[in-house]
């Protein structure tokens, strides 16, 4: 499906948003900016220009095979800065093509997929909430989304072997870089100089663990990342060392949206919560999955060609600049019905590794950048309505818990308040 070009015209008409430049249309429509065209000219693809630069944004299953296919796309240039700067940085695995990216790809899917490693930390999550419900019961209520970050935090650094110290501080850096990441506003530059501070923590771990190395535990993530060889035999820098071991911290962090958004589904539809309080752990996956396709996280990736590019009738030049719709993808009709009714019989999973599901990218995670977090993030949002529903009693008091659709990453208003809460007790 998918060839570089040899000869032919350089593209077949793609209807065109229109607009001389659709910039402020996406800041106003966010998660719904390439949907709401696709329906408008009746088309998965259109062309539109975006800060001034000429995009092909695409929708559904094809496009996806495209992003996630062996076409000769890079993600190098292919997003803002501030997505670049706070989310994955210079010589990160995301910036990598080819047998480089396979290679270092490899590091993390021996880390992240394996499924004693996604035991420990879901572990040490349980652990973690255990310990902070006891200190809820002195509050009145507090706002579920920074305690979530504040357990993940602790939890995700303990498993790495990263001493976490201040961890409150820990806990708003690493959330800072997914928050501040969807566009420049108020408090982006406080997020990207955090985020050099914690870099700069990194580093120091990372040297410490190569001048000790023989005295720390090797099976760490942290220590795995600082023995890690490249592609090229050599050790990775200390700076791209400390920025894979950041690509573990903070997307682990950044589940407690995930998270916040389930238990607002337990919340809404207290049939759920019921269910699993009486232990319906067969029902569980499901929920988490649906969680992770109904709620709004990631709108689209970007990717540039790296050489000319033939997708069905189109030629696309070296140098296109594509957004792929992960958000319309995972809401179109055609391929979840009803899709924004929550239901748990859709019969979706990561573990299916194909085009349609893809709320953290697509295709086979081995051999192209769809993200190697998926099984962890499911057994966390598990481990999080257990914990909510078996484990923790709250009342969750009148609240603003729209969802406003043009904030990325979206969120309920309050961020999740809840009162009075407390361990559940015994039965
Ligand atoms: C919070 C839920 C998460 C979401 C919404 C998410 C989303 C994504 C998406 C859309 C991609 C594909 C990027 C692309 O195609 O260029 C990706 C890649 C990646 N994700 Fe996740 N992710 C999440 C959780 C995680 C977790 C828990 C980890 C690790 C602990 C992780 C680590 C990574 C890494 C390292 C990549 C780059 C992979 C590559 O370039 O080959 N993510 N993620």
């Amino acid at each position: 499906m998918t060839a570089k070009a040899s000869s032919g015209p350089t593209h077949a008409a793609i209807p065109s948003d229109g607009a001389w430049d659709a910039t402020l249309s996406l800041l106003r429509e966010g998660y719904y900016f390439i949907p709401n065209r696709c329906r408008r000219l009746n088309s998965d693809i259109f062309r539109a220009r975006l800060t001034l630069t000429d995009v092909i944004c695409m929708q559904g299953p094809e496009a996806a095979e495209l992003f996630y296919g062996d076409a000769p796309l890079t993600r190098q240039q292919a997003m803002p800065q501030t997505v670049l700067r706070l989310l994955q940085d210079k010589g990160s695995v995301q910036q990598l093509d080819g047998d480089a990216h396979r290679h270092r790809k490899g590091l993390f899917i021996s880390i992240l997929m394996a499924p004693g490693e996604v035991e420990r930390l879901r572990h040490a999550f349980r652990r973690e909430w255990l310990a902070r419900l006891q200190s809820w019961e002195n509050h009145e209520k507090v706002v579920l989304i920074d305690e979530v970050h504040l357990i993940l935090t602790r939890a995700v650094c303990n498993w790495a072997g990263v001493p976490v110290g201040d961890s409150e501080e820990m806990a708003t850096e690493l959330a800072g870089m997914v928050e501040y990441a969807g566009h420049f506003r108020p408090g982006t530059v406080g997020a990207l100089w955090r985020r050099r501070r914690t870099e700069r923590h990194v580093r120091k771990l990372v040297a410490e663990a190569r001048a000790k190395r023989g005295s720390v535990d090797p099976s760490l993530p942290l220590n795995r990342v600082a023995a890690f060889r490249d592609v090229d035999g050599e050790a990775l820098s200390v700076d791209v060392a400390a920025v894979e071991i950041i690509n573990m911290l903070r997307p682990v962090v950044a589940v407690g949206r995930f998270i916040v958004f389930a238990a607002l589904q337990l919340h809404e539809k207290s049939e759920w919560a019921d269910l699993f309080r009486n232990g319906h752990e067969d029902r569980l996956e499901q929920f988490a999955e649906e969680v992770r396709r109904i709620s709004p996280f990631f709108p689209f990736i970007g990717a540039r060609a790296q050489e000319d590019v033939r997708w069905r009738q189109h030629i696309f030049p070296k140098g296109q600049w594509f957004l792929l719709d992960l958000f319309g993808t995972t809401h179109d009709p055609k391929l979840f019905p009803h899709p924004e009714v929550f239901r748990d019989d859709r019969s979706i999973s990561w573990r299916d590794q194909g085009y349609d599901f893809i709320p953290q990218g697509a295709g086979h995670v081995a051999s192209t950048h769809r993200c190697p977090g998926e099984m962890m993030t499911v057994e966390l949002i598990k481990e999080s309505v257990r914990l909510l529903s078996q484990e923790t009693f709250y009342v969750v008091p009148p609240q603003n818990l729209s969802v406003r659709m043009n904030r990325v990453p979206a969120l309920p208003e309050s961020g999740f308040v809840i009162e009075q809460a407390k361990a559940r007790p015994l039965l």
